[in-house]
């Protein structure tokens, strides 16, 4: 894909791929919308799915399947205990990984369930080039802190480092000083780092990573779920990888790496997760836990079904034509929106394209949640899910206190080869016609707010009647019905 060149300029992220089956989508008017973004709380959570036109909420369990996957699927092999098909998908992680062992689990927090149960104690530190919400709070329900030591570039909204993923060894080895090896229970690495816009780790960087844990006898721990994103930059972007396939660098990060868990719902194009290790003793505490709480040792959790869809998407995972079209047009969606002002974050990385909306609604102070309130207007002007990755995304301190977030984002996912291009130009189009009436938007306050991650089932308000100005003025622009009733 990346090789095409055209004729006429005007170069465009050619899909690889032909449609051969197809979901009917509505497009409500927006009178509609604005109702059912009332009733969802302002939550983009609580919307339904016949409501929302593009859903970029999340690329998890929601990439397309191959027809290979599909044809794998039919031919599982459906067993409480010896299943076939985990053979087939034991097989393939230990070829990709190059690992000993493989350990099924239903998803990715369900492997941060297990590892914290065991390798975080009461008062120890989890140091990590970033942190996800999930591991984030299974770490803390074990009474654990977690450490960010990010590098200074990775908090920039506009940069130009190819691997702002990457950790800070130098604020590694001081936290290994002040605290002592023995206060830390490992080192997390997550790959396309999600909160931060989806940024990548070098491979350089896991090697230095890897030597300070070394040196100390530390852990590394790496979360796999956005590997595939992270495989794509460092071949395209990193000297030393430019000659090696996606499969020598999937094992040359692996063998960096103690423990390796994925959510397999994002890696492998599935719905279900994993843990591999060279590390028996790991493994064998692990295994103990895995009866308890996922199921039985060859499907933990997982439908067979899914495993054989995981263990084709897997392979099709190591074809740097597949895995390149999620950050293509990723890169297409964010370059666009740049030249007409948007804020977003850049360089453009996995997973998908992050408005920065603390620059977007710069009227709002992060105390009125304004990543929140852009999802919530996104949605009223276009049908367009998003995902709000801010404040509301963290939770309250142990007196109470707001956390406020590091950034404030907006996070418009692309679930890989989902959307075509003209979707993502309808997107681009009502997020510029969203900014030129960016003063329209106010902010938001809880109605309703749970405790732990409070932005899955929080209720919110509007603090004044901002949607009906949106709508009015939506409607003065784009006329009263379009083509598409809108
Ligand atoms: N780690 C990372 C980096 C993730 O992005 C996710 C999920 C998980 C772990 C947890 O995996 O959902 O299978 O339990 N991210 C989803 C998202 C929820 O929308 O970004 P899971």
């Amino acid at each position: 894909m990346s090789e095409v060149k055209f004729f006429y300029g005007d170069a465009v992220p050619l899909e690889m791929h032909k449609v051969r089956i197809v979901q009917k989508l509505n497009l409500l008017p927006i009178e509609q919308r604005q109702e059912a973004m009332e009733k969802a709380g302002y939550n983009t959570f609580l919307l339904q799915n016949p409501d929302v036109f593009m859903d970029m909420l999340t690329d998890s369990g929601v990439n397309a399947m191959s027809d290979k996957q599909q044809a794998a699927m039919m031919q599982a092999d459906d067993s409480y205990a010896g299943s076939e098909t985990f053979t087939r998908l034991d097989e393939k992680v230990r070829e990709i990984f190059d690992t000993e062992y493989f350990l099924p689990l239903h998803q990715g927090r369900a492997c941060e369930n297990l590892l914290s149960k065991l390798f975080v104690k009461p008062d120890t530190i989890v140091p990590m080039n970033y942190h996800f919400t999930t591991s984030k709070a299974h770490i803390v329900i074990n009474g654990g802190k977690v450490e960010e030591i990010f590098i200074d570039e990775a908090l920039k909204i506009n940069s130009e480092h190819p691997f702002k993923g990457n950790m800070d060894i130098d604020k590694l080895k001081a936290l290994i000083a002040i605290n002592g090896a023995e206060k830390i229970s490992y080192v997390r690495m997550e790959a396309g780092t999600n909160l931060i816009g989806g940024q990548p780790f070098s491979l350089e960087n896991l090697q230095e990573v890897r030597q300070v844990c070394d040196d100390h006898g530390l852990m590394i721990v790496l979360d796999a779920s956005l590997l595939a994103d992270n495989l794509y930059f460092i071949k395209e972007r990193e000297e030393q990888c430019k000659e090696m396939t996606i499969k020598e660098i999937t094992r040359a990060i692996s063998n960096l790496c103690d423990i390796t868990y994925f959510s397999a719902r994002k890696l492998g194009n599935g719905r279900g997760g994993g843990i591999c290790t060279n590390n028996k003793e790991a493994y064998m505490k692990i295994r103990e836990l895995i009866p308890l709480y996922e199921g039985f040792l060859t499907y933990g959790g997982m439908s067979v079904r899914e495993m054989e869809a995981i263990t084709v998407g897997l392979e099709e995972t190591m074809d740097e034509n597949m895995i390149n079209q999620a950050p293509q047009f990723i890169a297409y969606m964010t370059n666009e929106l740049q030249k007409r002002g948007v804020p977003v974050i850049t360089p453009p990385g996995g997973l998908g394209c992050h408005l920065d909306a603390s620059a977007f609604l710069d009227h709002l102070p992060q105390t009125k949640y304004p990543a929140g309130a852009l999802a919530a207007a996104l949605y009223i002007a276009s049908g367009i899910r998003g995902m709000e990755r801010g404040t509301l995304s963290e939770q309250r301190d142990e007196d109470g206190i707001e956390e406020l977030a590091h950034m404030e984002l907006v996070r418009l996912a692309m679930p890989r080869r989902v959307f075509t291009l003209s979707q993502i130009k309808y997107a681009i189009d009502r997020i510029t016609w969203l900014y030129e009436n960016r003063r329209l938007i106010g902010g938001l306050k809880f109605v309703e707010e749970p405790n732990v991650l409070r932005f899955f089932f929080g209720t919110l308000t509007t603090d004044s009647n901002w949607p009906d100005a949106l709508v009015d003025k939506y409607r003065q622009d784009l006329g009263k019905v379009c083509n598409l009733f809108c």
